[in-house]
């Protein structure tokens, strides 16, 4: 049977009589790649061939011992894994640039080694040296992590296959590269290359495989979209630039629960865990100002309190200003529209900032009444409760919804030493906690005249 070529692209798997530089089907560069078929019958059929080996089938009940976790001690990390790393896994760390992966990353691997886990970090960023710096500074220069520098994966499989290591952490996946393709490092075909035949190599010896990847400006690892369905953990570390919170986000896990976040605070000596990150979001509020309320939040399995500020301000441009640091500005202006309209709050002539304090990221929609609250905080010019909560989402009708998890939030809230709430209207359900005194509104007109009080509306 002679043997052909056809030309596949590896970022939508079009097919291609010649080689070109570009996919006209996905208009993805360098992605198209020559693979060797065998030519006669259908390709790649299998009618009239050699029968494969018998597959045992089984029942699902059958005893399958969990292999135990490997657990690096940083319970931020852990929680995020799902209860530390699961043996033979492959998981993926995104993030920006300088905002903490190989820190992170070198931090764990050395708390691993230094439990006795035989460690291998390829550094395909940094030298040797530079590794070293940083393992110093860490303080974590005595565990037994071996290093190298390296970038390509035939080289590092090679090495692999000797070393006999349970984790192994690749910096970056981008800089890696298969001396069998023709393109560049960092294009989609090397990085799913690489990254297929690292991942082959960890799920024979039952390493785990610890992938570090940079991300473009929306917010995808560059070009790989195509590794999240290979790796069973995509893990996002983000936060902002100016601030020295990090949040490190799990959005697939097969081993864990998603959304679940470890909170870090990077330090002249690392990244340290935060254990109670609503107490240091929160620590700055003394005086009276309005236009500030706290949101009690739900972020992966834990209630999360936090800052949310709102400026409203008479704008002097013809279109005003909406500027929003921390939430979804789609978000913003729909509760803008439901205040106008529904509550009869003109906010057309104004400019409107709002910013989540501390540089975190707020996603869920039970924001929205706190933001509500903050808005017409501003706009009223009346301070709110300092030691009050606010959560629930808003419907388009100017309709207050229920929000998941009403008691954790509140009990976090309590916990924190507030003791006042304002949450939707909850079926069944008396809304009393220990030393908190809980008000429902189901009308987001309610929450106006609560804010407004004996001032009636403007
Ligand atoms: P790094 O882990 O190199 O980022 P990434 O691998 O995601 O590109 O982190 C780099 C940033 O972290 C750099 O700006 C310096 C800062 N940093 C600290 O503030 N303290 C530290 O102890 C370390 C190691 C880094
Ligand atoms: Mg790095």
């Amino acid at each position: 049977m002679a043997a052909a070529s056809r030309f596949v692209c590896q970022s939508c798997g079009a097919e291609h009589r010649k080689w070109a530089g570009r996919c006209d089907a996905c208009g993805e560069w360098n992605s198209i790649v020559e693979e060797t078929v065998s030519t006669g019958g259908t390709p790649g059929g299998l009618k009239g061939k050699k029968r494969g080996r018998q597959i045992a089938f089984e029942s699902l009940t059958g005893a399958s011992e969990p292999p135990p976790r490997m657990v690096t001690g940083i319970n931020e990390l852990d929680r995020v894994f799902g209860g530390g790393l699961v043996p033979g896994s492959v998981l993926l760390l995104g993030g920006d640039p300088g905002i903490g992966k190989s820190t992170i990353t070198l931090q764990a691997a050395a708390r691993l080694g230094m439990k006795g886990v035989r460690c291998v970090y390829l550094s395909g960023e940094e030298a040797i040296d530079q590794v070293r710096l940083r393992a110093r500074r860490l303080g974590l220069e005595a565990s037994p992590v071996q290093l190298a520098a390296a970038t390509n994966v035939r080289d590092i499989i090679s090495s692999l296959s000797a070393e006999r290591a349970d984790l192994v952490v690749i910096d970056s996946i981008q800089t890696m590269y298969l001396d069998t393709l023709d393109s560049a490092p960092g294009t989609v075909g090397q990085v799913r290359g690489s990254a297929q035949e690292l991942i082959r190599h960890a799920k024979e010896t039952g390493a785990v495989l610890m992938l570090v990847g940079h991300v473009t400006k929306d917010g995808q690892i560059a070009g790989p979209r195509v590794l999240e369905h290979m790796v069973d953990a995509v893990l996002y570390f983000e936060g902002e630039r100016g601030h020295q919170f990090r949040i490190l986000r799990a959005v697939k896990n097969r081993y864990g629960a998603t959304d679940e976040i470890g909170v870090f605070e990077m330090t002249d000596h690392g990244l340290d865990e935060v254990a109670n990150p609503s107490a240091l979001f929160l620590d700055r509020r003394d005086q009276d100002v309005a236009g500030t309320v706290v949101f009690a939040g739900i972020e992966g399995s834990r209630p999360m309190l936090m800052e949310i500020q709102a400026l409203v301000a008479p704008s002097a441009l013809g279109t005003p200003r909406r500027a929003v640091v921390g939430w979804d500005s789609g978000r913003l202006a729909m509760v803008l529209a439901v205040l106008d309209t529904r509550c009869g709050l003109a906010l057309s002539g104004h400019d409107v900032y709002l910013n989540v304090a501390g540089g975190f990221s707020v996603r869920e929609p039970a924001a929205d009444l706190a933001v509500a609250a903050a808005l017409i905080s501003s706009i009223a010019a009346k301070p709110l409760p300092k030691d009050g909560i606010y959560f629930g989402e808003i419907g388009l009708a100017g309709e207050v919804r229920p929000v998941s998890q009403a008691d954790a939030r509140l009990s976090e809230a309590a916990k924190l030493g507030f003791r006042q709430a304002v949450i939707p209207e909850r079926k069944g359900r008396k809304g009393t906690v220990e030393g908190m005194s809980v008000m429902t509104v189901n009308q987001l007109g309610n929450l106006v005249d609560l804010i407004y009080g004996d001032d009636g509306r403007p």
